[in-house]
């Protein structure tokens, strides 16, 4: 079995202070495994208080979007410069709220993921399906479509640096999860798609994690299928005794 990841993704909460208690609280409560990583996502002004909180720890921090170029007159943008040097070593790219609400396409996907690697961030590359498109049987041609748009001309190099994370958007905050079985189909399909592009070898090595509504107690089911290689969780990161119940959880499919 591959090495789980469990990655917290914040959104638009955390003042600095509370990015620092929860920080503190997980770092106390989470004892370093070989079998299951962490990453934290904390808002963009929190990253260095937190990063530099978790120097010394396994615990790694991602933000949660770049913008493509480097420097220059992008107001309100943030580069991957920026975020590295801040302490960031992943960042979470093509989440379906950017989507959503600011206009994200396969296409600046594409460029985010690139920019990402240029600068040796570790992208968290998000798919999935809206509710709507999944009624109308549509799951397959919308996964391959972000799939293929968001890794236009990655190398099979780049893309061993890659996770992707499978989020079907009826499941994001709905408290409605995925079955295990309807996760671990499009999971595979994931896979099978990594294979064809990339090769036997390098789609073994790439983490596919699952993202929508996860908590304690849906993990072990959701992270026990061979396809599921581990979480990206919203709301349960928001708690420290939340997110270390999903963390030991997957610890115990050891
Ligand atoms: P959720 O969010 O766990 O609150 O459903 C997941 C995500 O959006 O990454």
């Amino acid at each position: 079995m591959r090495s789980k990841l469990i990655a917290g993704n914040w959104k638009m909460n955390k003042t600095i202070g509370e990015a620092l208690d929860l920080v503190k609280a997980l770092h106390d409560g989470v004892l370093e495994s070989a079998n299951v990583g962490v990453v934290v996502s904390p808002p963009y002004t929190a990253i260095n208080k937190v990063a530099e909180f978790l120097k010394d720890s396994f615990i790694q921090v991602s933000a949660q979007d770049l913008f493509w170029e480097d420097a220059g007159a992008f107001t309100g943008a943030i580069s991957a410069p920026i975020i590295k040097d801040a302490g960031a070593k992943y960042c979470i790219i093509g989440h379906s709220e950017k989507r959503q609400f600011f206009n994200e396409t396969d296409d600046t996907v594409n460029k985010k993921i690139k920019a990402a690697l240029a600068h040796g961030i570790i992208p968290i590359f998000c798919i999935g399906e809206t509710l709507e498109q999944r009624e109308s049987d549509q799951v397959e041609a919308v996964i391959k479509k972000q799939f293929f748009g968001g890794l236009q001309d990655i190398k099979p190099n780049d893309m061993a640096r890659i996770v992707i994370a499978y989020e079907p958007v009826w499941a994001i905050g709905t408290g409605k999860t995925a079955t295990p079985e309807q996760a671990e189909e499009v999971h595979a399909m994931i896979r099978d798609m990594l294979i064809k592009e990339f090769g036997l070898e390098i789609a073994n090595g790439v983490k596919i994690l699952y993202g929508g509504s996860v908590k304690a107690e849906n993990t072990q089911e959701l992270l026990s299928k061979p396809n599921i290689d581990g979480a990206l969780v919203g709301g349960a990161s928001l708690k420290a005794q939340d997110f270390i119940g999903i963390i030991n959880n997957a610890k115990l499919l050891f």
